[in-house]
């Protein structure tokens, strides 16, 4: 049995995620994290009846007989909790957006020094792994590219998860100058949007939209979109983040990206 923690269990992500480890075989839900719900039972916080797991403030104090933490919480908090798991020997899944390229050197340096292992992914949904892949594919060969990310009017952080994740690994794969920089941008240059990875990034946010990311990628006389849309529900995360609760045990370091795992075996 693989003993979980899920921070953020009271969320519209780690609820989700939370209830599908309660209800398989081979993981068993051990402790929860959130502020708010501390000291509860959480199937009391979530409304219903109690399921027997304790709600702690602190993932430091939730990880006894725990393997693996998945976090689905805020960015503030998600880098800390990380290392928090790390140093303890506990293995990690990522879910949580905001994290920058060099917080994740940071939680990839510490779990290779515990010999734990890491799984991130800016978006655990099978279809946007898969968009993901298509997109690393295509980089070498079209090296000029944007990316648009549509998000909820609410959504507190730009870009998303999934295009920055994206941006970032484009950027390993190949880099091709701006035909005009953005410092050369007259009127508004920052209407050309944020430079990730080599990559202008823009991100749209308005009622509607759950997550979209689109990349475009364009050479003379023709372009080539790749877009994945995210409906209303947690339920196209759940999957992914199983798959890496059950994979991170086996590794060293840490994995950026769901398509990353599922390409590696
Ligand atoms: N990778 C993916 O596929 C994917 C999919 C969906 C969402 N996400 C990301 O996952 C994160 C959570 O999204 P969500 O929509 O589920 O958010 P949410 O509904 O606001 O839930 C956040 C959860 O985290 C807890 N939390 C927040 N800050 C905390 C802290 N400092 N310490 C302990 N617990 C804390 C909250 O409880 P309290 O407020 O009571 O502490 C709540 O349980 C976001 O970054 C989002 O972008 C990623």
């Amino acid at each position: 049995m693989t003993g979980v923690c899920v921070a953020g269990a009271t969320g519209w992500t780690g609820r989700a995620i939370a209830q599908s480890i309660l209800d398989s075989d081979g993981l068993v839900l051990r402790s929860a994290v959130s502020r708010s719900a501390a000291g509860r039972d959480l199937g009391e916080a979530w409304g219903g009846p109690a399921v027997g797991v304790v709600v702690s403030t602190d993932v430091g104090v939730a990880l006894d007989d725990v393997d693996v933490l998945v976090d689905y919480t805020s960015a503030a908090a998600a880098k800390g909790h990380a290392l928090t798991a790390i140093a303890a020997g506990v293995h990690v899944v990522i879910g949580t957006s905001g994290l920058s390229a060099s917080d994740f050197d940071e939680i990839d340096a510490a779990a290779r020094t515990a010999g734990v292992g890491v799984v991130a992914a800016g978006n655990f949904s099978l279809t946007a792994a898969m968009a993901q892949a298509a997109a690393l594919l295509v980089a070498p060969f079209l090296p000029q590219r944007e990316i648009i990310d549509y998000a909820s009017a609410s959504k507190p952080d730009a870009p998303s998860g999934t295009a920055r994740e994206l941006a970032e690994r484009l950027g390993e794969v190949s880099r091709h100058p701006l035909t005009i920089s953005v410092a050369e941008i007259g009127g508004y240059p920052e209407a050309r949007g944020a430079t990730i990875g080599a990559t202008q990034v823009h991100s749209v946010r308005l009622p509607s939209f759950v997550v979209s990311t689109e990349v475009v990628f364009a050479q003379a006389d023709e372009r080539l979109v790749i877009r994945h849309d995210a409906g209303g529900t947690p339920a196209p995360y759940v999957a992914g983040t199983l798959l890496a609760v059950r994979a991170a045990p086996g590794r060293v370091g840490l994995v950026r990206g769901l398509d990353t795992l599922l390409l590696q075996g």
